[in-house]
């Protein structure tokens, strides 16, 4: 079996998709967030691609439980109930609730995957136990990095290594050019994978509106258990 890391959705060919386990990740913020809104009690999240999409499918949904999240040049869309700071998504605001999210990268790239034998959302946060279910899975592995506007970034490519790391732990997998290398950058940053994103572009973004302690939440690895599931258009948490 083996793995390979896609750092941005230019030029996936099909082949790499297609009855393949699919890891998707856009650690800063959007794979993040909706794990932590997975974890805190919401029951699905709908990845569209734009924000008049989502306002669009919350007027056909009729229900009350419907909330929208995202952001655009990372902050909050007008109109919208949360942005895409993972912090915003406590049990007392989504526990219960379905969410629609559009985000800049992140959906984008979760919907690229679609077609994938098993899609996966993967972050620092629940790098080991995403790691877990993909290899168990027994499939050739592609880790899609969701880059920024078609740019690679820096910290997706370092929650990719992560993955490759603990997927060598559970399985012989043949590396790929890709994930050899993203493999031995997480290992060159794994004491303080933090400051290698805070360094990113996209980190020094989030500081840069004052959103700093989201980059430290979404580099602190093995906090959540969760692993979110995309399939039919839902990310469901695998249960
Ligand atoms: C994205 O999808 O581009 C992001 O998650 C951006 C962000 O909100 O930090």
């Amino acid at each position: 079996m083996e793995i390979e890391v896609f750092t941005t959705l230019n030029g996936i060919p099909d082949e790499a998709i297609n009855n393949k386990t699919i890891i998707v990740i856009d650690v800063l913020r959007a794979t993040t967030t909706i794990t932590t809104a997975l974890a805190a009690g919401c029951l699905e999240v709908i990845p569209v691609l734009t924000p008049e999409e989502a306002i669009e499918m919350r007027q056909r949904l009729e229900d009350e439980r419907v909330l929208l999240g995202g952001e655009r040049n990372a902050l909050k869309i007008p109109g919208f109930d949360l942005g895409n700071s993972p912090q915003e998504y406590t049990p007392q605001v989504v526990a219960g609730k379905r969410l629609i999210i559009t985000t800049t990268n992140g959906t984008r790239a979760i919907r690229r995957a679609a077609g994938g034998r098993q899609v996966l959302l993967g972050a620092m946060s629940n790098g080991p136990a995403v790691a877990r279910v993909a290899a168990a899975g027994a499939a050739d592995i592609t880790i899609i990095c969701s880059g920024t506007r078609d740019h690679f970034s820096l910290e997706d490519f370092l929650t990719a290594g992560l993955l490759v790391e603990e997927l060598g732990t559970q399985g012989e997998y043949t590396l790929r050019d890709g994930a050899r290398v993203a493999r031995d950058y997480f290992r060159l940053h794994r004491q303080n994978p933090g400051a290698a994103m805070m360094e990113s572009y996209h980190g020094r973004l989030l500081v840069s509106l004052g959103l700093g302690d989201d980059v430290d939440y979404c580099s602190r690895v093995g906090t959540a258990a969760v692993v979110p599931v995309y399939n039919g258009g839902i990310i469901k948490q695998l249960g």
